[in-house]
């Protein structure tokens, strides 16, 4: 089933999502090298707890810690442990925060240091897949128009777009009816209506578009080892341009 989020449902959201935005915020501050990924999983903890809100991730089907840092190869659900950073990583963190009844959820790829040029531009270019994809996050669109114009995008850079894991709807539950795949045929799938809010988070591969899953039971890797992105946010679709719920701030 698809909700539809009333005027205060929303409102509600938009706390959820800034206090996400605001973890992310302090994310950006703290990665550097010789940071583990424990410790920016304890810092965010900290944070959303002192917001009054809960981690979603935080056993969510058993996932053992509060945010998600994939690094390099890894492309989402890299679980934070004792890895340093080191110059020349990216790493993806992805946060979720549930608070009144409501989640927000979101994530950014982050460059360590000094990154070689091919792999900024991947980060660049999944941001801006991101949006290219809500151009189509209005009413009068489907979900296979986000998703085509997210795999355009990111083909017509020589990408890959993984295709396992997708951007989903978001509410009183962090995974909610309807999916939103980062790839798709314009004019099908759901049609977008005011008050659906979805995550759309493209998940973009240097290399092949084909992953795997680690023995852990959640990291997934790119097949070929070669640097994967992540860029995600929760919004709503309005009667206009959507609006965001993890980006109030820079555009
Ligand atoms: N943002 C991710 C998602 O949409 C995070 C889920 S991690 C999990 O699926 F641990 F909570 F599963
Ligand atoms: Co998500």
């Amino acid at each position: 089933m698809i909700t539809i989020k009333s005027a205060a449902d929303i409102e509600k959201m938009d706390v959820a999502g800034r206090i996400v935005e605001e973890t992310l915020n302090l994310m950006s501050t703290l990665v550097r090298p010789g940071v583990t990924t424990e410790e920016l999983d304890r810092e965010a903890e900290r944070f959303i707890r002192s917001r009054g809100a809960v981690p979603s991730f935080l056993n969510y089907s058993g996932y053992p810690k509060s945010i998600c840092t994939s690094v390099n190869e890894q492309v989402v659900h890299g679980i934070p442990g004792s890895y340093k950073l080191k110059d020349g990583d990216i790493i993806s963190v992805d946060v979720g925060a549930y608070i009144n009844g409501f989640h927000g959820d979101a994530a950014r790829t982050f460059l360590i240091g000094n990154v070689p040029d091919e792999v900024k531009e991947l980060v660049k270019v999944t941001k801006e897949c991101f949006f290219e994809g809500i151009k189509f996050a209005k009413v009068g669109y489907r979900i296979g128009d986000i998703g085509h114009a997210i795999q355009s995008y990111a083909e017509s850079h020589g990408y890959g777009v993984v295709r396992e894991l997708i951007g989903h709807g978001i509410g009183r539950e962090m995974h909610e009816e309807p999916d939103v795949p980062n790839y798709g045929r314009p004019g099908r799938g759901v049609r977008l209506e005011k008050g659906m809010c979805i995550a759309v988070e493209p998940m973009i591969n240097l290399g092949t578009e084909k992953v795997w899953q680690l023995s852990d039971g959640w990291t997934i890797v790119t097949q070929d080892d070669k640097p994967s992105a992540h860029y995600e946010n929760t919004l709503v679709i309005t009667d206009g341009e959507p609006r965001l719920l993890t980006l109030h701030e820079e555009g």
